[in-house]
């Protein structure tokens, strides 16, 4: 079957097409357009949500277009349209939703609403044969607005077994980057200038706390850290002149992240025995940690589970999208029902993930 993808949860308007082959089980993408709005909102330090609405009004429709012309097909060809419902920003995530209750209802074709942070997980199954998943799979989840750890036991059913207690993972990269006055967004920005740091080299001696990291739960805290980073950039403000300074400074808040970020999920490991460890969201983008994820997982738990996810799915996208929506689809017993989703379909800023 071929599913048409929408996203417009934050600031990239998204739209690819997948197919899936259910006799070989591979989830082919045919297409998968993203217009990024990072230009936009750069000079006001993130995302304005109505600035984005509006962004995505002028590009949806050419985005939807471009991602079917790409795979080649026309309208007839798709068999179900799948849209972000939640979580993200309620202007945003409208345009998106909007337009695919409207093509929904002309187009007469069914629709399903997905969370965007299902799709993340599942963004991890693309250009792979679904069926060689291997449950229970314990995922972890690092994006701008979310961290958790999930344990799932079978496809779309989720357990969270840890979370930030505050800020998200990406949320940090993005408030050190505005401390360090880099630009937004942060993660990637911030990946660059600790990748030209050699610690052999270290001249200043940079030192950041590690919040949580030996607490006895799946749980995470990262406000403290950028509150940290925060008063030891205000003591040395002499020294930001120098990209060594700031070099250093990257590189050791990025492994204060990561650090944490593998000591939980290790621990998760050892204590619900995942088949397979995944890796998802925006910062999952970030080389470093999929790197030191992979080793620590190879000498702490077992080298054959972790899945590299292709880093082409790492942010925000709309195969994503489509890939979790096969999974919901299959699971609908009448399916007609899906025909009349774009009269009752409600986006929700806060959906939960069940
Ligand atoms: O999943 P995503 O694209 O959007 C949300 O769902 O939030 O994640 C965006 C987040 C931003 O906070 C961004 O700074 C972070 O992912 N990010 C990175 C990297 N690339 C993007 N963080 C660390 N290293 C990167 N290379
Ligand atoms: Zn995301």
């Amino acid at each position: 079957m071929r599913i048409l993808g929408i996203e417009t949860s934050c600031d990239e308007t998204a739209s690819a097409v997948l197919e899936i082959n259910e006799k070989s089980g591979l989830i082919i993408p045919l297409s998968n357009i993203v217009s990024s709005q990072v230009k936009l909102h750069t000079k006001w330090g993130g995302v304005v949500p109505t600035l984005a609405a509006r962004e995505h009004l002028k590009n949806i429709l050419p985005v939807i277009q471009a991602s079917l012309d790409a795979a080649h097909l026309t309208k007839n060809e798709i068999d179900l349209i799948a849209v972000t419902n939640g979580p993200g920003l309620a202007p945003a995530l409208l345009v998106g939703a909007n337009t695919a209750k409207t093509l929904s209802f002309i187009w007469q074709k069914p629709l399903l609403g997905v969370h965007h942070i299902e799709g993340h997980i599942y963004a991890n199954l693309i250009k792979k044969d679904y069926r060689a998943a291997k449950f229970p799979i314990l995922c972890l989840i690092v994006s701008g607005g979310h961290t958790q750890l999930i344990l799932i036991k079978k496809h779309l059913h989720y357990t969270i077994i840890g979370e930030t207690q505050d800020d998200a993972a990406g949320e940090a990269f993005d408030k050190v980057a505005r401390i360090l006055n880099l630009g937004y967004p942060g993660g990637p920005l911030i990946s660059k200038l600790a990748s030209q740091f050699n610690p052999t080299n270290a001249k200043y001696a940079v030192k950041f706390p590690r919040p949580m990291i030996n607490t006895p739960d799946f749980n995470f805290s990262f406000s403290g850290l950028k509150t940290a980073v925060l008063y030891f950039v205000k003591k040395n403000q002499d020294k930001l002149a120098d990209k060594k300074f700031i070099q250093e400074v990257a590189y050791e808040f990025q492994q204060a992240v990561i650090d944490t970020l593998i000591a939980k999920t290790i621990r998760a490991a050892k204590t619900h025995k995942p088949r397979n460890i995944l890796l998802a969201g925006g910062v999952s983008a970030n080389t470093e940690l999929q790197k030191q994820l992979a080793k620590a997982i190879a000498k702490n738990y077992d080298a054959t589970a972790y899945q590299t996810l292709d880093i082409t799915y790492s942010l925000d996208n709309a195969a994503m999208i489509a890939a979790a929506a096969f999974f919901r689809y299959k699971r609908v017993p009448a399916k007609k029902s899906l025909f009349a989703t774009w009269k009752n379909m409600r986006i929700e800023a806060n959906l939960k993930l069940k």
